[in-house]
């Protein structure tokens, strides 16, 4: 199965040979098949809330004998069906929680979850790498009174579809801006179109809470005077 565009650039960020990676609201798994496959982690977790679809995965990951032959040195694997924000980290050096695929606000929600429900000591070592679907000025204000860091942000073009990819952990002292500083390419149209799309949308929301929609297009359209 060749990966998205997008889900191949959230692959792409995970370089270094990982303890646990987490394939979170993973429905299909894709993604954690490919880190399987290419043994990017010691052990790759996958999460979703549906069973129906977790119980395919696992009979997927089970016939799989690319993925798991017995006795030999590929990683392990678990398919956990539950809430993602109940996790429980493991406690080592090098993990990673990749959250993909939902909207930003419940992928803010998540986050603040497994941040609130496992000890400071599992979350410091913790690199989350999160592609949202819209939502993310939401999403970016939380990471920041988190005081999560920023270690990467990209846009992902991928089926006439913009997506931000988000890398973030407390051991980056880069705060998180709300409108994504580092990742814009103001000479590429598919950047431009998306920031008044952007634009449109907000000022759309408008009527809703006059003060903080002004702000938030404000911050978009300060992006221009950069
Ligand atoms: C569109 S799929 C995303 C699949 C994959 N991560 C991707 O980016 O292509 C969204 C998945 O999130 C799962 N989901 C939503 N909320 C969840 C939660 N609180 N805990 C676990 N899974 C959740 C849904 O069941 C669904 O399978």
């Amino acid at each position: 199965m060749k990966l998205s565009k997008r889900l191949a650039a959230i692959d792409a960020l995970i370089t270094r040979q990982q303890n646990t990676i987490w394939d979170c609201c993973c429905d299909h798994g894709y993604l954690g098949m490919a880190l399987l496959k290419r043994s990017a982690a010691d052990k790759v977790m996958f999460v979703d809330i549906l069973s129906n679809v977790m119980a395919d995965l696992e009979a997927t990951l089970t016939r799989n004998k690319k993925l798991r032959t017995p006795g030999d040195k590929k990683p392990e694997w678990q398919v956990l069906c539950q809430d993602v924000g109940s996790i429980k980290l493991d406690d080592v050096a090098n993990q990673v929680v990749v959250i993909a695929g939902i909207g930003g606000e419940l992928a803010l929600r998540l986050v603040q979850q497994i941040i609130a429900n496992n000890s400071p000591e599992c979350v410091k070592h913790v690199r989350f790498i999160l592609c949202p679907i819209h939502h993310t000025y939401l999403l970016r204000s939380g990471l920041h009174t988190l005081n999560l860091g920023l270690h990467s942000e990209h846009i992902i073009s991928d089926k006439n579809r913009i997506y931000e990819l988000i890398e973030v952990s407390f051991k980056s002292n880069q705060t998180v801006s709300k409108t994504g500083d580092a990742m814009w390419d103001l000479n590429n149209k598919q950047h431009t179109a998306y920031i008044q799309r952007l634009l449109n949308h907000y000022n759309k929301m408008l009527n809703k809470d006059e003060l903080y929609y002004q702000k938030v297009i404000s911050d978009y359209q300060s992006l221009y005077d950069s």
